[in-house]
């Protein structure tokens, strides 16, 4: 038996046409069905659906074989405990710092920075010699500046909408963002014959 790791929304809309590419069809759609294990048309093969930043917990601890998450997470949360052997090239889009238009960075004092990547958002300014203190939020991060919670934030940025919604600019690109396949090291192993199958099916689906 395999486990696919998969949040609802984006990631499971963005690769349910590579499973479906891949031969695997869900039974159940989690957007009106209250499970949480679905069933597909494979015997062997079931999908499980949390939350897109509790992917790679499920999938390091093996609770899931393989899982879809995006690499803001990974980056977020350190995926050393889990490989990490195709980019979906789905959810696309950028980690940024952004501002009120026209905010101007202060020379002296503390940057204030709301976002809810705070490793990633410290080993950034760390990177460049700069001391900034990290608000953690959960959502809605374009509001802080707004309100004078925060100077600046850091947050995925696609179309930019958000961001021009509320007066907000981005400034600087932390990283491009996409989300990947991530597989638990042991079942890696344990499973090999099953996994190796399953990968080169997405492998196949993914480049065409
Ligand atoms: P959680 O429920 O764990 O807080 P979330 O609400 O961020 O997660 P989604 O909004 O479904 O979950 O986002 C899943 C992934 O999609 C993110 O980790 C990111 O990689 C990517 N993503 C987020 N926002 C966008 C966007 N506006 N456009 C494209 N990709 C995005
Ligand atoms: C994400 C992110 C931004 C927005 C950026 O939120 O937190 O708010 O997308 O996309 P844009 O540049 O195209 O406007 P999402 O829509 O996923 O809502 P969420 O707060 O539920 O994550």
């Amino acid at each position: 038996m395999l486990k696919i790791a998969l949040s609802k929304g984006r990631i499971f809309k963005e690769t349910l046409p590579i499973l479906s590419q891949a031969g695997i069809e869900p039974i159940d759609d989690p957007e009106t069905s209250r499970k949480l294990i679905l069933d597909t048309n494979r015997d062997d093969i079931k999908l499980v659906i949390i939350r897109a930043s509790d992917v790679p917990t499920y999938v390091e601890y093996g609770a899931a074989d393989v899982g879809v998450a995006g690499k803001d997470v990974l980056l977020e949360q350190g995926s050393s405990g889990l490989y990490e052997p195709i980019d979906l090239h789905i959810a696309q889009c950028r980690l940024m710092v952004a501002a009120p238009v026209g905010w101007i960075a202060p020379t002296t004092g503390r940057l204030r920075v709301a976002t809810k990547y705070i490793h990633t958002t410290q080993r950034y300014y760390a990177e460049q010699g700069k001391q900034v203190e990290v608000i953690k939020l959960y959502g809605s991060m374009e509001l802080a500046p707004l309100v004078g919670l925060a100077d600046c934030i850091v947050d995925v940025v696609d179309t930019g909408n958000t961001l021009r919604a509320n007066g907000l600019e981005a400034l600087e690109n932390i990283a491009d963002i996409s989300s990947r396949l991530i597989v638990n090291k042991a079942a890696m192993k344990m499973k090999y014959v099953q996994l190796k199958e399953l990968i080169e099916r997405i492998r196949v689906a993914v480049a065409s």
